[in-house]
């Protein structure tokens, strides 16, 4: 399982780091002895996903137990917001070659893909390393530039090789140039969250994707609400994928997002898509100050629970639904607040109430993944 982690996996996340940093010393620019000295804060903050996505650390586990770590910064600045970074990946030896690494670059990848804006995903790589070398490359990540002796460990010098992931870039955006064609390696499908005039998007939709024909007036009362958000996934122009939610307040309760459905055409299944799809979500849940984030799927549905499972959701108690065939998850968006799996039972009475107002849409469907 790979999820991002919270301040509860400092302490793990720290030692898994330390241990890194001296079993393998060429593999990072940090070394030991600059990174034991951090504080237990220093380290709780370190891995605090910011509000925003533009910082977080991914962790893989197996039996739980933090098994790798990869990390997610995106730049503050102005002129650098359309880049982010990977950084110190490391998985420990007794987990490696279980698919780990490639888990944790995939997560981070599909992170990057839903915050707007990002056009490019870098990390460097000691040359010397292939293990890391052709994780990176398997994953898409091509070679744009060496540094000659960029690294200097007990007085050995190695080069590092610079790595880029291109994303393609919006439609309606021209390119600023042409690009080179060894780093024109672009990710053929863009993650966007609808927004009021929009609609046009939804004009032209693969087949299997949605349960009938889009109306033209239902969508622009949709996206014209301000508390009904919908992320899609864009193939060359097709909509291949959408994850839908609404976001609720009530007087008891801080703001939560209910995820409606999440559906994918069959051709572009088991591609890192839906993931991509709900962490877009989730961002819109953390912008409009959603603790949670929830949804509930049939308990026949594999690939749904998979998915949700993967994204760290945690099964909830209270929704069973008629013949107990429901299965719902919560995932935790902010920190800091009490999420609605902590509270009382009784309380989750009031929230399992709300898959009567909606069960229609979240039945699932025969041929797919759905919410
Ligand atoms: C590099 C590292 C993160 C790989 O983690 P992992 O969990 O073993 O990787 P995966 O099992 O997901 O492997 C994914 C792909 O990477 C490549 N790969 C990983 N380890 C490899 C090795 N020892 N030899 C050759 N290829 C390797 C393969 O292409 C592999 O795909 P495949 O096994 O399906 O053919 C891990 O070896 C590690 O932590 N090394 C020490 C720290 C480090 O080098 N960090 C990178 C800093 S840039």
């Amino acid at each position: 399982m790979t999820r991002q982690l919270t301040p509860n996996d400092a302490t793990a996340c720290q030692s898994l780091r330390l241990r890194g940093l001296q079993e393998a010393p060429t593999a990072f620019s940090a070394s030991y002895s600059d990174e034991a000295k951090r504080s237990a804060s220093d380290a709780a903050a370190r891995v605090t996903p910011a509000a925003d996505g533009s910082h977080c650390v991914f962790g893989a586990f197996t039996g739980g137990q933090l098994a790798g770590i990869l990390a997610f910064v995106r730049s503050p600045r102005e002129k650098l917001r359309h880049c982010a970074e990977l950084c110190g990946m490391y998985v420990a030896p007794e987990f490696r070659r279980r698919g780990h690494g490639g888990a944790l670059v995939e997560a981070a990848v599909a992170h990057a893909q839903s915050l707007p804006g990002i056009r490019q995903l870098k990390l460097t790589v000691n040359a010397s390393n292939t293990a890391a070398r052709l994780l990176y490359q398997s994953r898409g990540f091509t070679l744009v530039a060496v540094e000659p002796d960029a690294i200097c460990v007990d007085g050995q010098y190695y080069d590092e090789e610079l790595y880029l992931l291109r994303f393609k870039p919006p439609a309606n955006e021209a390119p600023a140039r042409e690009a080179h064609a060894s780093s024109e390696v672009f990710s053929p499908v863009e993650i966007k969250v609808l927004e009021r005039g929009d609609e046009r998007i939804l004009c032209n939709v693969a087949a299997k994707v949605f349960d009938y024909p889009i109306d033209a007036k239902l969508t622009r009362e949709f996206l014209d609400d301000p508390r009904h958000h919908i992320a899609v996934a864009i193939d060359d122009g097709l909509v291949v994928g959408f994850a839908s939610a609404i976001h609720y307040v009530h007087p008891d309760k801080p703001p939560e997002l209910w995820i409606n459905e999440v559906a994918l055409a069959p051709t572009h299944r088991q591609r890192g898509l839906g993931k991509a799809l709900l962490n877009a979500l989730f961002n819109v849940g953390r912008a409009c100050d959603c603790a949670v984030a929830w949804v509930l799927t049939g308990r026949g549905n594999a690939a749904a629970m998979a998915l949700y499972s993967s994204l760290g959701g945690i099964e909830r108690v209270g929704d069973t639904g008629p013949g107990n065939a429901l299965l719902g998850y919560t995932f935790a968006l902010t920190e800091g607040k009490r999420p609605i799996y902590e509270r009382p039972p009784e309380a989750l009475g009031v929230a399992a109430a709300g898959w009567e107002a909606g069960a229609t849409p979240l039945v699932t469907q025969p041929d797919g993944p759905r919410s």
